[in-house]
Protein backbone atom coordinates (compact mmCIF):
# COMPACT_ATOMS: atom_id res chain seq x y z
CA UNK A 1 0.00 0.00 0.00
CA UNK A 2 1.48 3.20 -0.93
CA UNK A 3 1.58 6.83 0.35
CA UNK A 4 -1.38 8.39 -0.83
CA UNK A 5 -3.26 4.92 0.19
CA UNK A 6 -2.45 5.14 3.38
CA UNK A 7 -3.20 8.82 4.04
CA UNK A 8 -6.41 8.18 2.30
CA UNK A 9 -6.94 4.98 4.74
CA UNK A 10 -5.99 6.95 7.75
CA UNK A 11 -8.29 9.76 6.92
CA UNK A 12 -11.19 7.46 6.46
CA UNK A 13 -10.12 5.81 9.90
CA UNK A 14 -10.28 9.46 11.57
CA UNK A 15 -13.58 9.88 10.05
CA UNK A 16 -14.50 6.36 11.29
CA UNK A 17 -13.43 7.05 14.91
CA UNK A 18 -15.18 10.61 14.54
CA UNK A 19 -17.98 9.05 14.63
CA UNK A 20 -17.86 6.45 16.99
CA UNK A 21 -16.62 8.71 19.36
CA UNK A 22 -19.62 10.86 19.59
CA UNK A 23 -21.07 7.90 21.45
CA UNK A 24 -18.44 8.46 24.65
CA UNK A 25 -15.99 10.50 26.07
CA UNK A 26 -14.83 7.93 28.16
CA UNK A 27 -11.01 7.98 26.83
CA UNK A 28 -10.45 4.30 27.62
CA UNK A 29 -13.50 3.05 25.32
CA UNK A 30 -12.03 5.79 22.66
CA UNK A 31 -8.58 4.19 22.96
CA UNK A 32 -9.91 0.46 22.76
CA UNK A 33 -11.47 1.11 19.91
CA UNK A 34 -9.00 3.08 18.04
CA UNK A 35 -6.43 0.44 18.54
CA UNK A 36 -9.18 -2.15 17.44
CA UNK A 37 -10.28 0.05 14.10
CA UNK A 38 -6.71 0.84 12.98
CA UNK A 39 -5.20 -3.54 13.60
CA UNK A 40 -8.41 -4.50 11.40
CA UNK A 41 -7.68 -1.74 8.94
CA UNK A 42 -3.99 -1.08 8.50
CA UNK A 43 -1.93 -3.56 6.76
CA UNK A 44 1.49 -4.85 8.68
CA UNK A 45 0.04 -3.70 12.51
CA UNK A 46 1.71 -6.52 14.62
CA UNK A 47 0.86 -4.75 18.09
CA UNK A 48 -1.10 -1.90 18.20
CA UNK A 49 -1.94 -0.38 21.27
CA UNK A 50 -1.70 2.58 24.93
CA UNK A 51 0.86 3.13 26.93
CA UNK A 52 -0.50 5.09 30.10
CA UNK A 53 1.19 7.19 32.61
CA UNK A 54 0.09 6.35 36.16
CA UNK A 55 2.43 7.38 39.04
CA UNK A 56 4.92 8.30 36.79
CA UNK A 57 5.00 4.70 35.16
CA UNK A 58 4.10 3.53 31.72
CA UNK A 59 1.47 0.90 32.05
CA UNK A 60 -0.42 -0.65 29.20
CA UNK A 61 -3.65 0.27 28.40
CA UNK A 62 -6.41 -0.99 25.52
CA UNK A 63 -4.05 -3.11 22.84
CA UNK A 64 -5.12 -5.50 20.45
CA UNK A 65 -1.96 -8.32 19.29
CA UNK A 66 0.14 -10.79 21.42
CA UNK A 67 0.91 -10.44 24.89
CA UNK A 68 3.16 -7.31 25.95
CA UNK A 69 5.05 -5.88 28.44
CA UNK A 70 2.80 -4.42 31.33
CA UNK A 71 4.89 -1.63 32.61
CA UNK A 72 7.87 -0.23 30.63
CA UNK A 73 11.49 0.60 32.73
CA UNK A 74 11.66 4.03 32.90
CA UNK A 75 13.31 6.33 30.44
CA UNK A 76 14.20 3.28 28.46
CA UNK A 77 13.15 2.02 25.06
CA UNK A 78 10.80 3.89 22.26
CA UNK A 79 7.52 4.52 24.17
CA UNK A 80 9.54 6.47 26.65
CA UNK A 81 11.77 8.25 23.87
CA UNK A 82 8.64 9.60 22.66
CA UNK A 83 7.47 10.35 26.38
CA UNK A 84 10.88 12.44 27.14
CA UNK A 85 11.02 14.39 24.24
CA UNK A 86 7.35 15.37 23.51
CA UNK A 87 7.50 13.86 20.53
CA UNK A 88 6.52 11.09 17.69
CA UNK A 89 9.38 8.39 17.55
CA UNK A 90 9.64 6.07 14.13
CA UNK A 91 11.99 3.13 14.52
CA UNK A 92 13.02 1.46 11.32
CA UNK A 93 15.22 -1.20 12.71
CA UNK A 94 14.27 -1.91 16.20
CA UNK A 95 17.57 -4.31 17.28
CA UNK A 96 19.69 -0.77 15.86
CA UNK A 97 17.83 1.61 19.06
CA UNK A 98 19.71 1.24 22.25
CA UNK A 99 17.37 0.35 24.94
CA UNK A 100 14.89 -1.04 22.81
CA UNK A 101 12.26 -3.07 25.24
CA UNK A 102 11.32 -6.40 23.75
CA UNK A 103 7.56 -7.46 24.38
CA UNK A 104 7.69 -9.95 21.64
CA UNK A 105 10.85 -10.71 19.71
CA UNK A 106 8.61 -10.66 16.24
CA UNK A 107 8.85 -7.48 16.08
CA UNK A 108 10.96 -5.30 13.60
CA UNK A 109 10.36 -1.70 13.15
CA UNK A 110 7.87 0.28 15.94
CA UNK A 111 6.30 3.68 15.82
CA UNK A 112 5.42 5.94 19.00
CA UNK A 113 3.22 9.01 19.29
CA UNK A 114 2.30 10.78 22.26
CA UNK A 115 -1.05 11.19 23.82
CA UNK A 116 -2.05 14.50 25.14
CA UNK A 117 -4.84 15.28 27.47
CA UNK A 118 -7.22 18.20 26.14
CA UNK A 119 -5.11 20.45 28.52
CA UNK A 120 -1.95 19.27 26.51
CA UNK A 121 0.03 17.54 28.88
CA UNK A 122 1.64 13.98 27.49
CA UNK A 123 -0.13 11.26 29.26
CA UNK A 124 0.76 8.21 27.50
CA UNK A 125 1.50 6.95 24.11
CA UNK A 126 0.12 5.50 21.18
CA UNK A 127 2.33 2.71 20.09
CA UNK A 128 2.63 0.65 17.48
CA UNK A 129 4.59 -2.66 15.84
CA UNK A 130 5.01 -4.24 12.89
CA UNK A 131 7.03 -7.59 11.74
CA UNK A 132 8.00 -6.00 8.81
CA UNK A 133 11.20 -3.46 9.08
CA UNK A 134 11.25 -0.10 8.13
CA UNK A 135 7.16 -0.21 7.92
CA UNK A 136 6.47 2.98 9.36
CA UNK A 137 7.05 6.59 7.71
CA UNK A 138 5.71 10.20 7.98
CA UNK A 139 2.22 9.27 6.39
CA UNK A 140 1.64 7.04 9.36
CA UNK A 141 3.10 9.32 12.49
CA UNK A 142 0.44 12.06 10.66
CA UNK A 143 -2.14 9.46 10.46
CA UNK A 144 -1.67 8.05 13.92
CA UNK A 145 -0.95 11.52 15.76
CA UNK A 146 -4.41 12.68 14.12
CA UNK A 147 -5.92 9.60 15.83
CA UNK A 148 -4.29 10.06 19.32
CA UNK A 149 -5.92 13.69 19.00
CA UNK A 150 -9.33 12.65 19.14
CA UNK A 151 -9.01 10.83 22.38
CA UNK A 152 -9.78 13.97 24.51
CA UNK A 153 -11.24 15.53 21.72
N1 LIG B 1 8.97 -1.72 22.27
C1 LIG B 1 8.41 -0.78 23.22
C2 LIG B 1 7.73 -1.53 24.34
C3 LIG B 1 6.30 -1.80 24.13
S1 LIG B 1 5.99 -3.04 23.00
O1 LIG B 1 6.53 -2.71 21.69
C4 LIG B 1 4.37 -3.43 22.90
C5 LIG B 1 9.49 0.14 23.76
O2 LIG B 1 10.67 -0.04 23.47
O3 LIG B 1 9.14 1.07 24.48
Amino acid sequence: MDVEQRTARYGRIVEQLRALFAGTTDPVARMATAAAVLHAKMPGFFWTGWYLLRDGALTVGPYQGSLACLVLKAHTGVCWDALDRGASTIVPDVHAFPGHIACDSRSRSEIVVPLRDSAGAIVGVLDVDSEALARFDDADRDGLEAVAALIFA
